[in-house]
């Protein structure tokens, strides 16, 4: 039975000061909440920050991108290795606005998981179709690409401890999220091709999530389908008691 994985990306949002508070006020808050993981993934300028006022606590970190070298002439990049340091445990790749304002490609993402790995952070590894992609029946396509080509040369123990965000493009930032069968079918869709590729104990263990206007108001509908392991959020996990609801109701959808 795999816990239930919930994740906060606060995108371009929050200074360290207003990290610092929420951090705070939400560890306090979500102390004896159990049987979820809880992740919030600030800017890189506040992930240290974040990482201290959440130390001891079950709220980890993430960053939200990371190069694939070690160190080198890459200018207003941070890798992997920082990001640890910094004390960030988990990482996001290859986020649809990653791929489609900064030309994030498969290849990127594939050389960004390996360095995560390397580093010692989880990926959380996002994927999904953009609405035309979805209106012309190429979802199922498009995943299989975006699995095949950025998890390649995976072990199958990596992909055991990995997280896949299927995040449809057309529903992030937009209000209009999928219907918990439309999460369904593609999740299963993913869990039965990491089957194929990775094998069944791989698989099993991996954590699907979705992601694509989650709310306070939708989250249980969407956790309630045995295929979707959790939630990557966006906008609402900005707000400490949005965020809070989201994670003890998804837990709590899952419990029953
Ligand atoms: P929204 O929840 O704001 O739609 O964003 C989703 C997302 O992109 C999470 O990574």
């Amino acid at each position: 039975m795999r816990t239930p994985f919930i994740a906060g990306n606060w995108k371009m949002y929050k200074t360290v000061a207003e990290t610092v508070k929420y951090v705070k006020e939400f560890r306090a808050l979500v102390k004896d909440v159990d049987g979820v993981e809880i992740v919030v993934a600030p800017p890189f300028t506040a992930v240290r920050a974040a990482a201290e006022a959440a130390r001891n606590s079950n709220v980890g970190i993430a960053a939200q991108d990371l190069h694939w070298e070690r160190e080198g002439a890459f200018t207003g990049e941070v890798s992997g290795a920082m990001i640890r340091e910094a004390g960030a445990e988990y990482v996001i790749v290859g986020h649809s606005e990653r791929r489609t304002l900064f030309g994030e490609s498969d290849a990127s993402v594939n050389r960004k998981i390996a360095a995560a790995c390397a580093a010692g952070l989880c990926p959380i590894v996002c994927i999904g179709e953009t609405f035309d992609q979805r209106e012309r029946q190429e979802t199922f396509d498009v995943l299989d690409r975006q699995i095949k080509q950025g998890l390649d040369g995976l072990t199958s123990d990596r992909m055991a401890q990995l997280v896949v965000a299927y995040e449809p493009v057309w529903a992030i930032g937009t209000g209009r999220n999928a219907t918990p069968e439309q999460a369904a079918e593609a999740h299963a869709h993913i869990r039965r091709r990491l089957r194929q590729w990775f094998g069944p104990d791989a698989a099993e263990l991996c954590h699907v999530i979705y992601g694509g206007s989650v709310k306070p108001d939708n989250i249980t509908s969407l956790m309630s389908q045995p295929e979707v392991d959790g939630a990557l959020v966006g906008g609402a996990s900005l707000d400490v008691r949005s965020f809070l609801e989201i994670v003890t109701k998804g837990r709590d959808a899952r419990l029953r």
